[in-house]
Formats: structure tokens, C-alpha cells, sequence
């Protein structure tokens, strides 16, 4: 099969798509026939040499993101063949992954697809609505809190605008001024431009500052200090996580693998309350430039790439 690999980590330019083996599942795991594969900024650490392989690796694949349907199931998978899939193979540091023909991977990284939608837009759903998810079940918000999510027209950032509103919170959005509308329609309460001093910006709308915020933009001290005395920030990124000060809690996020979730993710957005978006659609022959597409930023949903 074509897989989208790298063997020396560099820039974008370092893609390949090779010809590999077809893996095979073991017992507990599925293969899956790629319809599309989204790319993400986790797959530009991989490029980048951000995670290392060992020296003796040959590749290392690229995607945590697929959506397709069931080819083949190993020992223990009563799913049948043909059964439309999405994946989460949060596994970095493998042969090969999501950007590829096959995809193995275990039971409790698949949900069912959304039943009416084109595998291309289900593609975009697993590790950014994961994310999204599990960071805002580090603010255990109620009804009428507040929570400031920054760079909300982001794809982790805008299933968080959409997931906490039916939490029923009040949400501070920041993004581009272009991005108001989008983000009110979303579920924003307010809106506040990253132009901004963020902490005054948000100090307008909740004197106090805000009980959460939700750094999806990996901003760090600034988002922090829009935040309440006491309250609770939330980053995902492990090399932004600012010191805790006035009181307030300040946590990691680690999207993982959790079968669960990821169905109810796939459940809302069959229903329309999550809504995936797709930036560009280019072959896996192109990774290469899809990848330097996504380094270049600024994408309003996601790239895929379709086998
Ligand atoms: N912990 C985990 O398991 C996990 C999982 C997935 C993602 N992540 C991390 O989550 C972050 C968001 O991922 P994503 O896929 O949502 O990325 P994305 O789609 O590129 O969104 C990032 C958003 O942040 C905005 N932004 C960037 N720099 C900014 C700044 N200085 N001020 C204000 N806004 C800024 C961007 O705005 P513009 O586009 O307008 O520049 C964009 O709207 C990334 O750092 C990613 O690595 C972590």
C-alpha cells in the first residue's frame, strides 16, 4: 500500500509517500480502508524531529485522524466488513498511520462514522473534538460560568466553543476579527480579537475574570491571567503550561485513546451540534504539499488527504 512517511526529519519537504507492507490486525484491532485522513500540527512534530524515533527505525508514519470503512478484523472484533469508521490512533512514532491506504488500529480507537456524512468531513472529527472534549472536562463548569477559549476558530478551539455550549456556559471566543460571526454562530457569548490585551479584553465582559479558559491557541501567561482568582486554566500542550498563581489551577489535557467518547463526539455531530470542517482535499500522492499547506497556518478546518 501508499503510506505517507518520513524517513529524515526536516521540513514539510520531508513527506514521502512509499510503497509499505499492508499491516495486518491482531487480536482486538481492525483494519481499516482509508477514505480520507486529516492532518494536524501533531503531524508536524513528527516531521519536524519534535518526537523522535529511535535510530534504527527505517520510517515513521504520519495521521492520527482517519476516517473509512472496516477491510479486515483480527481476533475478538465481531465488527463486520464494510462498517463506516472513524479512528483517533493516537499512537505517534509508528510505521505507518492514518495518511496511508490501510490503517490498523485497536478497538478502542474507533467509533461508528456519522451515519449521513461524507467520510471526507467525518475525517476531521477524532483528535480535535477529543481534545476539545477532554479539556473541558478539566473545568467542571455549570450553567452561567464563564469560559474564555482562545484561539477559538481553531479546530480544537471551535468543537470547544460548540461542546461547552451545551454545557449551557457563558463563552468568551478570541480569534480574528473575521472570525466574530463564525464564532457567535458557533455558540460565543463574546468576542474578543487576538489584537487584544486578552486578560483586559475578556475583564470587560467578566469583571473578575472568567472561572476556565481553554488554551487552544497555547498562549500561557496571557490566557492566565483572564482568568478569576481561583479558577481553572487548562492548556494542551505540555511545553505551555504557565506557573499557577492567585489560586488558580492550571492543568494539561492529553487526548488518548477512549472508544466511548469518540462515539458520543460522532453522535453529536451526526445530529449537527459538532460541526467538522475541511480546509482542502488534496491525494496522498501530494502530502508533501498538503503538510506544507498545514505549516503555513491560518486554515479554517482541516487538510485531508484522501488515498
Ligand atoms: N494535548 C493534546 O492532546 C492535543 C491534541 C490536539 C491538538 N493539540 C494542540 O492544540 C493546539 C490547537 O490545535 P488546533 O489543531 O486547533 O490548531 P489550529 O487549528 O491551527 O488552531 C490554532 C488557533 O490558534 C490561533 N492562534 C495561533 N497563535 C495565536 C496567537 N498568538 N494569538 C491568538 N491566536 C493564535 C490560530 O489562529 P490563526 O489561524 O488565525 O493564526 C488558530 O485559530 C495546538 O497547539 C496543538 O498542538 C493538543
Amino acid at each position: 500500500m501508499r503510506a505517507a512517511v518520513v524517513r529524515k526529519s526536516g521540513g514539510p519537504e520531508a513527506v514521502e509517500v512509499l510503497e509499505v507492507p499492508i499491516p495486518e490486525p491482531g487480536p482486538f484491532e481492525v483494519r481499516i480502508k482509508v477514505a480520507a485522513a486529516a492532518l494536524n500540527p501533531a503531524d508536524a512534530a513528527v516531521w519536524a524531529g519534535v518526537f523522535k524515533p529511535s535510530a534504527e527505525v527505517e520510517y515513521t508514519g504520519l495521521g492520527l485522524d482517519a476516517a473509512g470503512t472496516v477491510d479486515a478484523v483480527g481476533l475478538g472484533v465481531s465488527l463486520e466488513i464494510g462498517t463506516r469508521v472513524i479512528a483517533f490512533d493516537s499512537a505517534v512514532l509508528r510505521p505507518t498511520k492514518a495518511q496511508a491506504e490501510y490503517l490498523v488500529t485497536d478497538l478502542n480507537s474507533i467509533a461508528l462514522a456519522p451515519e449521513s456524512m461524507d467520510l471526507t468531513l467525518a475525517a476531521t472529527i477524532p483528535l480535535n473534538a477529543m481534545t476539545a472534549s477532554l479539556a473541558l472536562d478539566h473545568l467542571p463548569l455549570r450553567p452561567r460560568d464563564t469560559v474564555l477559549v482562545t484561539g477559538a476558530a481553531g479546530a480544537v478551539g471551535s468543537y470547544a466553543i460548540e461542546l461547552a455550549r451545551i454545557r449551557g456556559v457563558r463563552i468568551v471566543a478570541q480569534g480574528r476579527p473575521e472570525d466574530e460571526q463564525f464564532l457567535r454562530d458557533r455558540g460565543a457569548t463574546w468576542f474578543v480579537s487576538r489584537d487584544a490585551d486578552l486578560s483586559a479584553a475578556v475583564r470587560r465582559f467578566v469583571p473578575a475574570g472568567v472561572d476556565g479558559v481553554l488554551d487552544a491557541a497555547a498562549l500561557g501567561a496571557p490566557a492566565l491571567a483572564a482568568v478569576r482568582d481561583g479558577g481553572i486554566f487548562v492548556s494542551v500542550r505540555a511545553d505551555v503550561v504557565p506557573a499557577a498563581q492567585r489560586g488558580v489551577m492550571v492543568r494539561l489535557t492529553t487526548a488518548g485513546p477512549e472508544g466511548t467518547r469518540l462515539a458520543y463526539l460522532s453522535a453529536l455531530a451526526e445530529v449537527g451540534v459538532l460541526t467538522p470542517r475541511v480546509a482542502q482535499i488534496l491525494p496522498l500522492a501530494q502530502a508533501a504539499e498538503a503538510h506544507a499547506q498545514l505549516a503555513k497556518g491560518g486554515q479554517r478546518g482541516r487538510i485531508v488527504v484522501v488515498p
